[in-house]
């Protein structure tokens, strides 16, 4: 077990969240997923949008990872993934490893990145539009689109990198795209609490945003108990 201060993984990793992470992070259910228009912003390289379709749902990704051909991002996520191997192998308090070291998440993370790449060259060669490329806080989509929209691992995650500001204008363009917004986790990538988190709930409900704090279990790291609701009144 490595012990010592937890540390962040530096610049925006692409991971590659499992749809059983999503579902049991953002406290999704059943008829959400089958009856609802989900919007998953940032996808990154989860496979939650194409279990999503899969099970008869209508789900749409978007990140600007998506911008570049699949060899290419291939390589990223390959790369991103090695990253978080070194990242977790480091901090074995926080991150359980297995016999040989790894990560125990790292097969679920492996096995999730083949199914989203199998299923990014098919909306590739059929034009699905399943996949899109695209950045907050502006996203490529007309008003109410979505019924819900889940954000995972971007906002709250890099304190440093994303001020104040470009929080609250990415948590109103995804109000604008869906009715309701779940984001996940409230730390920051080193496990600390996203320290403005008041000021940015604060001027969401000032908005007349009705906020809303779920209880859910810890998945990558067991200290990300919380998830954020957000809902149009
Ligand atoms: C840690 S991953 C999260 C992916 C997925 N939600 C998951 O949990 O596995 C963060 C993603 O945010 C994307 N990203 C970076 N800047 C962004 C922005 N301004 N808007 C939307 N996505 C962004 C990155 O390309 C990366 O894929």
């Amino acid at each position: 077990m490595t012990l010592g201060k937890a540390h962040g993984i530096g610049d925006v990793v692409i991971s590659v969240r499992p749809f059983a992470d999503y579902v049991a992070q953002f406290a999704l259910s059943d008829p959400m997923l089958r009856g609802g228009r989900v919007l998953d912003c940032p996808g990154g390289a989860s496979d939650f949008a194409a279990a999503v379709r899969n099970m008869g749902g209508h789900a749409t990704s978007i990140d600007p990872c998506y911008g570049v051909g699949t060899a290419r991002l291939t390589q990223r996520i390959t790369a991103d993934l090695t990253r978080v191997l070194v990242w977790t192998a480091a901090q074995t308090d926080r991150f359980p490893i297995d016999e040989h070291r790894v990560w125990c998440h790292a097969p679920a993370w492996r096995a999730a990145a083949d199914a989203f790449l199998a299923d990014f060259r098919r909306d590739r060669d059929e034009n699905t539009r399943h996949y899109q490329p695209g950045a907050l806080p502006r996203l490529p989509f007309p008003d109410d689109s979505f019924t819900l929209a889940v954000s995972g691992f971007l906002l709250f995650t890099y304190p440093r990198q994303f001020d104040v500001d470009f929080h609250l204008r990415a948590l109103r363009e995804l109000l604008r795209v869906a009715a309701e917004v779940r984001v996940h986790p409230l730390n920051g990538s080193a496990g600390n609490p996203y320290p403005m988190l008041e000021t940015v709930l604060g001027r969401l409900a000032a908005d007349g945003i009705r906020v809303d704090l779920i209880s859910v279990p810890g998945q990558s790291d067991t200290r990300d108990t919380q998830t954020l609701r957000l809902t149009r009144r």
